[in-house]
């Protein structure tokens, strides 16, 4: 382009009243479109809808299996701690890529619950939540034409990241009919080639899917045969209800092939404290500090001292289990009553459910979008969908109730605006 073309070709897609840098905003974020266009993020359609269903219905309670949130705080004996620690000097710095301490609880802690051993110092380093490893992963891997292989429906941050360092997303449909497991053999010799990266996440958000010792150990061979890095994604790990937790690091050669990523977010109520740890291969670990170490300065020093609190106490994680296992059994029950195909997850706090078509005598519903809308504003029910691979409600356990008989109350408003609807599939 020369000069004045690029010139021309400013002015055609930036205003007057634009800000003069409405032209430099990167092609990764929308170039000169930044902030002009009319998309909006599925989740923001669901407040808004939130919103209007509570300014347009006080008198009905809002029902809201939306939230992706645990809805406790952190236990009290952590609390404790961390009101102990912020008081102290030593405390205050950078904690650049973490304090020896915390690795060595988070060793004892997966050598507990999993009988996997690490290396605190060489195979274990923090980090500020999942969400933000997994953003800094792919800059540790991907060039420019690379391609990392992501699950759909799921957590899209490693794949946003791949597409910012100008790699693709290769995407790994989680159906039904394959137990909502991404069926490897299914990817074409050119993808395998190009593929550096193989981002799981089980127990799966949204699809409650667990993984297998069997399962795992085809992604190993998998890996191995294809020159493959797996990062597996375990935030929801200690929410297991099938069977115990496994962790990826359990199944041979794991450690040979990738990472897996831990939080204390959701197993142990600490989501806003934002800590999280990245476990497996040495040399994987420490390319990940590397960039860590570009990226942040640590996470603060009193709420990895009180995250150790955490991790050597193992009942909070089986207490949290307990109770969202406990809500998610009642749903299943509730939604069952209203004639909606549903089973137990193996794990995560989500219910993840056939969309309905339509409503008998109602409107009738092309996508899990239209179903999800519909029910929250007409009837104040708030899902969150997926159709991405078929259409599917996600009904989170992490609403708010007081008690035990709070939960059953809830439950039986559902199932009461539910019934009278009649939905159809
Ligand atoms: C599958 C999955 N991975 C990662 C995260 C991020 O968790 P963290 O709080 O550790 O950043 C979430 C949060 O909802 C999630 O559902």
């Amino acid at each position: 382009m020369t000069y004045e073309s690029s010139i021309y070709h400013l002015l055609q897609i930036t205003s007057m009243s634009d800000p003069y840098f409405q032209g430099l905003f990167a092609e990764r974020i929308g170039g000169s479109r930044y902030g002009k266009g009319g998309d909006i993020y599925k989740f923001e359609k669901i407040k808004r809808a939130k919103r209007k269903a509570l300014a347009d219905h006080p008198e009905r309670k809002l029902i809201d299996f939306g939230i992706g949130e645990n809805d406790e705080m952190a236990a009290e004996s952590v609390r404790q701690v961390m009101a102990r620690e912020i008081n102290q000097p030593q405390n205050r710095g950078y904690a650049d890529n973490g304090i020896a301490e915390f690795k060595e609880a988070v060793a004892r802690m997966m050598a507990r619950e999993f009988k996997v051993k690490l290396d605190p110092v060489t195979e274990i380093n923090h980090c500020i939540g999942t969400k933000t490893a997994l953003a800094m992963l792919p800059a540790a891997f991907i060039n420019p034409g690379d391609v990392t292989l992501m699950t759909v429906p799921g957590y899209p941050v490693a794949g946003t990241h791949t597409k910012y360092y100008g790699g693709e997303v290769y995407r790994l449909p989680l159906r039904a009919e394959n137990y909502f497991l991404p069926d490897l053999d299914s990817i074409p010799a050119d993808i395998r080639a190009k593929a550096k990266l193989l981002v799981l996440n089980y127990p799966n958000s949204p699809t409650g899917k667990v993984a297998t010792h069997e399962f795992y150990a085809k992604v190993v061979d998998f890996a191995l045969a294809n020159q493959i890095v797996v990062v597996q994604d375990a935030a929801h790990l200690m929410l297991s209800y099938e069977a115990r937790p496994l962790s990826f690091l359990e199944v041979p050669r794991a450690r040979d092939v990738g990472v897996e990523v831990h939080s204390l977010s959701k197993g142990w109520n600490m989501i806003g404290w934002r800590l999280g740890w990245v476990c497996g291969h040495e040399r994987l670990v420490r390319a990940f500090a590397d960039v860590k170490d570009n990226c942040d300065s640590g996470q603060f020093i009193a709420i990895q001292k009180a995250a150790i609190a955490a991790l050597d106490d193992a009942e909070i994680p089986r207490r949290t289990r307990e109770k969202y296992q406990r809500r998610l059994k009642k749903l299943v029950e509730a939604l069952r009553h209203c004639g909606i195909k549903c089973q137990m997850p193996g794990g995560t706090y989500f219910l993840y459910v056939p969309s309905p078509k339509g409503v008998s005598g109602g409107p009738a519903f092309a996508t899990a979008e239209e179903c999800s809308q519909y029910l929250i504003t007409e009837h104040s029910i708030c899902t969150v969908p997926w159709d991405d691979a078929g259409a599917f409600l996600r009904l989170s356990a992490t609403y708010e109730a007081t008690d035990e008989a709070g939960e059953d109350v809830l439950m039986a408003e559902t199932e009461e605006r539910l019934k009278k609807l009649r939905l159809v599939f």
